[in-house]
Order: structure tokens, then sequence, then C-alpha cells
């Protein structure tokens, strides 16, 4: 088999990558170890920056997102009691992010690359990867029981945190230190209830951080912070609405319980690799890069990073022009450590660490203060949030 770029993982990064080229004429095909349904129904994080809506939009796979997503034009921060608002959509110059899960994203790509006669082969095996310093890289894998061989121009690896990918890069050629383990985890959960607010709330409390997000008018999506080493089937769901009404009830919100229907404990990594590239291989999205969950810019970031190879690849073809590929690093590398940088930032404003002082507590909602009383403090805070415009 020969194609153009072959692309390891159909995530958010693989996907919108295959996306983008073929609206530009350039074939790939994507390979991934996953079932179809495990990757439609892996649940994920769901806030989409103005910038990642506006790519769906504008390539035509915006139009489920549109009918069923949510704007919001504003967040909440709850601390010391009190409920503050954030106008992210004025404070950003009109800006705004969209409620919409990660997995119906992923959804919208698998039929829209289908429906373009796209080669997307779910449930593959045994991936290798040849050539990487020639000009024709092999990628090897077995599907449906038959060993295949994939010749292409370029590996976009956009396989995840779990990536093989990444070590497909001599130890010598690439940075792997750039790490930050936290001390605490999320407790996620979906729960059939109606919204509690109309905008998310992220509590700042004695007891820990707690995050009210939501799905739709029936299912809602909430967070608390916990320790790494818990057994979400441990509590009771008395014990986990109790917890978080104890954290954001202090600032007046009022939490709809209802039946839990799914649980999962979040690890929170900061993660970085440099570079990015090497030999004819290019790597996208959580293959090269964790952000700890708080503030959602894991798919955001994967998007923005295939945004740049799109165009990058797009040069080479229209002209076998190389720059934007040699620059690629260079340029996606300076969101991602604006994004390291909002991401720990909102994590280490927000949550208890186990070592923290009343110092460390007050200095937090000094913090807090800041960010709610001054315009230009919160307008860095909008602006981050919204995202910055994909260039
Ligand atoms: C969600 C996740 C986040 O990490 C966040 O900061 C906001 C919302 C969510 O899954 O809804």
């Amino acid at each position: 088999m020969r194609t153009q770029v072959g692309i390891v993982g159909a995530g958010p990064a693989g996907l919108m990558l295959s996306h983008l080229l073929h609206q530009r004429g350039v074939e790939s095909v994507v390979i991934d170890t996953r079932s179809r349904e495990n990757i439609e129904e892996t649940i994920k994080a769901g806030i989409l920056e103005q910038g990642t809506t506006d790519l769906m939009t504008q390539t035509g796979v915006g139009d489920r997102m549109h009918r069923n997503g949510f704007v919001h034009h504003g967040i909440n921060l709850a601390f010391s009691g009190v409920m503050h608002r954030i106008d992210l959509h004025e404070l950003s110059g009109g800006r705004s992010v969209t409620v919409y899960p990660q997995h119906e994203v992923l959804k919208d790509l698998i039929a829209r690359r289908l429906a373009d006669g796209g080669d997307v082969r779910f449930g593959i095996a045994g991936t290798t990867v040849a050539g990487l310093d020639g000009d024709r890289p092999t990628i090897r894998f077995t599907h449906d029981g038959q060993a295949r061989a994939l010749e292409c121009d370029f590996v976009a690896g956009c396989d995840g945190s779990q990536t093989y990918t990444r070590f497909l890069i001599p130890e010598g050629a690439i940075r792997t230190d750039f790490f930050r383990q936290y001390p605490f985890a999320w407790f996620g959960i979906l729960a059939e209830a109606p919204p509690s607010s109309d905008e998310l709330i992220y509590a700042h409390s004695d007891r820990g951080f707690a995050l009210i997000s939501t799905r739709s008018p029936s299912v809602q999506r909430m967070y608390f912070q916990c320790d790494p080493a818990t057994n979400p089937g441990d509590w009771s769901e008395d014990q986990i609405w109790d917890e978080i009404g104890a954290r954001v009830g202090t600032a007046g919100a009022v939490i709809k319980t209802g039946a839990i229907s799914q649980r999962a404990i979040l690890q929170f990594r900061s993660f970085v690799c440099e570079p990015m590239q090497y030999g004819r291989l290019y790597l996208a999205g959580d293959a090269a890069h964790t952000v700890p969950p708080t503030g959602a810019k894991g798919l955001n970031l994967a998007v923005a990073d295939v945004h740049v190879l799109d165009r990058a690849l797009g040069a080479y073809y229209d002209a076998r022009d190389t720059g934007l590929l040699e620059s690629y690093t260079r340029t996606v590398l300076r969101r991602v450590w604006r994004a390291q940088h909002f991401s720990w930032w909102m994590t280490s404003m927000l949550h208890r660490f186990c070592d923290a002082t009343d110092f460390d507590l007050r200095r937090q909602i000094a913090e807090l203060e800041m960010i709610t009383s001054s315009p230009s403090a919160a307008k860095v805070l909008a602006e981050n949030y919204v995202g910055l415009p994909l260039t």
C-alpha cells in the first residue's frame, strides 16, 4: 500500500489532520489499535476553544456541534464563599468556548472521513515504523489478520499519551525531561441530573478543588480533586454528592444530584518533548505533550498542532517547500508552552497541595481576588481560556 501521509492514531490529532489534508487534496491513511466503538464512546473533556470550533465550522464538520453544543460566554470562580463571574466574551473581544464532548468531535470526524472515502483502519495491531531517515518511511501493521506495509512520504505520530511513535526518535535526538507529576488527581463523574449552573464553576475550597461542568440538559459532568490512588468504586453516591456540595456550596451553588452513570480518575501530569519531529516523523497532540486537565487544553492543543502540520505539508506538496516543516516544532511549541503555563497556573491557583500551609492558601485567595477584581488580570485568564487564535 502507498499513501502520502501515514497517520498513527485516530484521536483528535490524527483524524483532524487526515480531514484537513483531504481538503487540500493530500491523501492519508489513519490506523489505530482501538475499535471505532471504543474511540467513539470514551469519555474525555468537553470544552472547545473558539479556534477549534471555527476550524470545525470552516471545514464542514461543525453542524452537529452547532446543533448540540452549548456556547458559553463566561465561567465562574468560586472561593471564600463567593461566586465571581468572568465574562470571557467581553474580555476576549467577542470570543467564547463551546461545551461539546471530545468523543462527539471524534464521531463527526470519523463520519466525515468515511463519507469522503477516507481510509481509517481500526483494531490494527503490531505497528512498526521503519525508514524515517529516508524519504519513503514504511508503517507495518496487522489488520483483519493480514500483514500490511504502508509506504508513505511522511508519518504523523498522533497516538496519544501511550505513544509508540515518540519512541521512534533516537534518545540523543530528543529531550523528554520536561515533566511534572502533581500530587493529586480528579475524580470525574457523569450524572443523570439537570444543570446546577448556567456556566462552569471552578471552585477553590479548603477541602480542595471542584469543577461543575455540563454535557446536556439531562447529563452533567463534574470533577473534584482527590488522591491519585483513589479507587472510584470505594465512594458511595451520597459521599460523592456531599463532597462536591461541600466544596462549591459555600459559594451559594445548589448542586442538583442524580444517578451517577460513570466514574473515572484523571491523573495530573505536565509533559513536553522537544523536538516534535525527526526525519520524516512529525508528532502531534498528546504523543508529544500532556497538560493537566484544568482549563481543558488537551484536545485544543492537538487541533492547533495539526492545523500547523497540515499547512506545512500543504506547502511541501504545493511547491516542495520544506520551510514550514523544518520550523514545525518551533511554531507549535510556542503555543504548547503557553498552554502548559496556563494549565499549570489554573491548577496551582485552584488546588489544595498536600503540603499547603495557611500562607499558600492566603496567597491563592489573593491571586483569585486579583483575577476577579482587576479587568487586566481577568483579561489574561479570558484570552487564554478561550484560546489564542490559530495562526
Ligand atoms: C471539562 C473539563 C475540564 O478539564 C475543564 O477545565 C472544564 C470542563 C469538561 O469535561 O467538561
